[in-house]
């Protein structure tokens, strides 16, 4: 099969096309011809940060979709020839990838295969974090930064379907008229415009946040009692200052994770979760595919130029012939 593979630490220049064995389904795993890969920001860390050496080569790559190819040992529920689009834990760069059966999810009603690909990391990701961990629930005041990324743009279409009153930074007017138009009540221009001043009469219950650093502090004081602040990274900063009165004074809590590391079994419980929560509101129109660009398969490089320019404004997705 043909694969896209991470061969060194560096640019967009160092993935490089090559042929490579077909993967087997080992037991309680599925092989997928891929149709579709969604591009996510962790695949560029995995290609910046790669720090073991070109010795073992990483094919990228976190959510796919396609067709059953074959199916592992033992009983499954998915046919050969079925449509699935799946939370792959890297791998999804390529003709053919092997995952844990209960990690794929049919196709939502309404959705196309290869749109489908845009799916299984944000909404794993948003779902976990800001609903599952987060406690988001109908009513609340939910801030998500980066309102026009991948993670953003689900989080506001599915926080507003579901009665949320959402709120949104991004990094220029123009994104932030977008936003709005998705379901932000309000997206502020986090460049030209302070955040916490635009926000600081709503009175927040729930931030899912991915930049940390300076905005640490300004979250904090947004957060109005028992308030969730939960971390899905920290682009602007690992490292930011907190006020623990604040913290202490309205009962907060700080908390965060990351799914790729997680295990299959996890990852399949929340698959099934998924399921009965969120694909039925999806089939129901609370979220339509937001594809910003899809590129060919061959040209994942300029593919992750394109979303390391954060001129994109949604999902941007790979596609194979
Ligand atoms: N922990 C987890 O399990 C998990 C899972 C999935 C994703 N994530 C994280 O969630 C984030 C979004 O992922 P994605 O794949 O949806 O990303 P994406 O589509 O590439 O969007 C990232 C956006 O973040 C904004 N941004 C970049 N640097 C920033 C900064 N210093 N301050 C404020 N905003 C900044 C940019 O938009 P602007 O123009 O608005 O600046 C950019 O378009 C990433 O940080 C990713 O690592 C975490």
């Amino acid at each position: 099969m043909k694969a896209i593979l991470i061969t060194q630490k560096g640019g967009p220049e160092v993935l490089e096309l090559r042929e490579l064995p077909t993967p087997a389904p080992a037991a309680g795993e599925v092989l997928i011809r891929v149709k579709a890969a969604g591009l996510n920001r962790s695949d560029i860390y995995s290609r910046i940060s790669k720090s073991y050496g070109s010795s073992t080569p990483e094919i990228p790559g976190l959510e796919v979709s396609g067709t059953i190819e074959a199916c592992g040992p033992g009983p499954t529920r998915w046919a050969l020839g079925e449509p699935v689009c799946a939370l792959v834990t890297g791998g999804g760069y390529a003709e053919y990838v092997t995952v844990p059966a209960g990690q794929c999810l049919p196709i939502p009603l309404g959705w196309s295969l290869e749109e489908a690909a845009s799916l299984p990391e944000t909404v794993f990701t948003v779902w976990l974090n800001a609903f599952r961990t987060g406690r988001l629930k109908s009513g609340d005041n939910f801030l998500v930064h980066a309102g026009s990324s991948g993670i953003g743009v689900t989080a506001i279409q599915l926080a507003s379907a579901m009665g949320i009153h959402v709120y949104t930074t991004a990094g220029s007017d123009e994104k932030c008229r977008w936003c709005e138009s998705l379901g932000a009540i309000r997206a502020i221009n986090y460049k030209t415009q302070d955040f916490e001043a635009g926000l600081k009469d709503i009175g927040i219950d729930v931030i899912l946040d991915m930049t940390g650093g300076d905005f640490t502090i300004k979250n904090l004081r947004l957060l109005r009692e028992e308030g969730r602040l939960v971390y899905i990274n920290s682009m602007r900063g690992k490292d930011s200052q907190i006020d623990i009165r604040e913290i202490m004074n309205k009962r907060l809590t700080i908390t965060g994770s990351m799914l790729k590391p997680r295990s299959a079994a996890f990852k399949s419980e929340l698959a099934k979760e998924i399921e009965t929560t969120v694909w039925p509101l999806i089939a129901q129109g609370a979220m339509k595919p937001i594809i910003d660009k899809t590129f060919p398969f061959e040209q994942a490089a300029a593919a992750q130029q394109y979303m390391e320019s954060n001129e994109h404004r949604g999902k941007i997705l790979l596609h194979m012939r």
